[in-house]
C-alpha cells in the first residue's frame, strides 16, 4: 500500500481526481495518508475534511523562512510515511530541502505542455504568445521550477476565439486524466527515470 500526500492551495479539482480513481479502484493499493494547503479557505481542503482525510493548514506566515516552512512539512509527511507527493496547484516554489528529502518522489502538474509557459499564468501566457496548441504536463519535481523530468503531457488545441477561462478549462478535462495516470503508474512502480527522461515500463 503505498501512502499519498496531496499538497493543494485551492480548488482541488486535480485532488479531487486523484481521490476518485482511487475510491473507483482505478488506482489500488494507495491511499490519500494526508492533505495539507497553504491556504486555510481552500476548497480542497474543505472537501478533504468532508472526506474525513487527515487535513492540515500550515500557515506559512508561522514560519520565519521558505526552509522551516517545508521542514514542518516533511515532518509531516515523514510522520505518515509518505511514499509520493502530489503537488495539485500547490502555489509555493519548494525549496532544495523539500525536494531532497523526497527525491524522485514529488510530482506536480502544470498547465501548459513544458518547457514552455513554465510560472504563474501558464494558460495566459500561452494565449498571449499564440500559440496553435496548448496543454498540461504532469512532471517530477526537481530544484527547478516547472523543470524536473516529464511522465506525461496532453495536448489541447488553442481556438481563435479561446478566453483565459475557456482555455483553462479545456486544458483542466486534460489535467483530470492524467494526473490520476501519472499516479496509478507510480504506484505500480511503472516509472523510472533515466537522465532528463522517464521511462515507463510496461508490466
Ligand atoms: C491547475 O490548473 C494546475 O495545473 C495549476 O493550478 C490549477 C489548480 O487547480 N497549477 C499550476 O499552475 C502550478 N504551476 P485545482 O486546484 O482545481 O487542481
Amino acid at each position: 500500500m503505498k501512502n499519498i500526500a496531496i499538497l493543494l492551495s485551492g480548488r482541488g479539482s486535480n485532488f479531487k481526481a486523484i481521490y476518485n480513481s482511487i475510491e473507483t479502484k482505478i488506482i489500488n493499493n494507495a491511499r490519500i495518508s494526508v492533505v495539507i494547503s497553504n491556504k486555510g479557505d481552500a476548497l480542497g481542503l474543505k472537501f478533504a475534511q468532508e472526506k474525513g482525510l487527515n487535513a492540515f493548514f500550515i500557515n506559512p506566515k508561522e514560519f520565519c523562512s521558505a526552509q522551516e516552512y517545508d521542514k514542518k512539512i516533511v515532518k509531516i509527511l515523514n510522520d505518515y510515511k509518505i511514499d509520493l507527493v502530489c503537488l495539485a496547484g500547490f502555489m509555493r516554489i519548494i525549496t532544495p530541502y523539500f525536494v531532497k528529502s523526497f527525491k524522485n518522489s514529488i510530482m506536480n502538474i502544470h498547465p501548459s505542455l513544458l518547457p514552455s509557459f513554465p510560472g504563474l499564468n501558464a494558460q495566459k501566457q500561452a494565449l498571449e504568445y499564440g500559440v496553435r496548441f496548448s496543454g498540461c504536463t504532469v512532471h517530477f519535481v526537481d530544484e527547478k521550477v516547472d523543470h524536473g523530468p516529464i511522465i506525461s503531457q496532453a495536448v489541447v488545441p488553442v481556438l481563435p476565439n479561446d478566453t483565459v477561462e475557456t482555455l483553462s478549462e479545456r486544458i483542466l478535462k486534460e489535467e483530470h486524466k492524467i494526473y490520476p495516470e501519472a499516479v496509478k503508474l507510480f504506484v505500480e512502480d511503472k516509472l523510472k527515470i533515466v537522465g532528463r527522461k522517464v521511462i515507463v515500463k510496461k508490466s
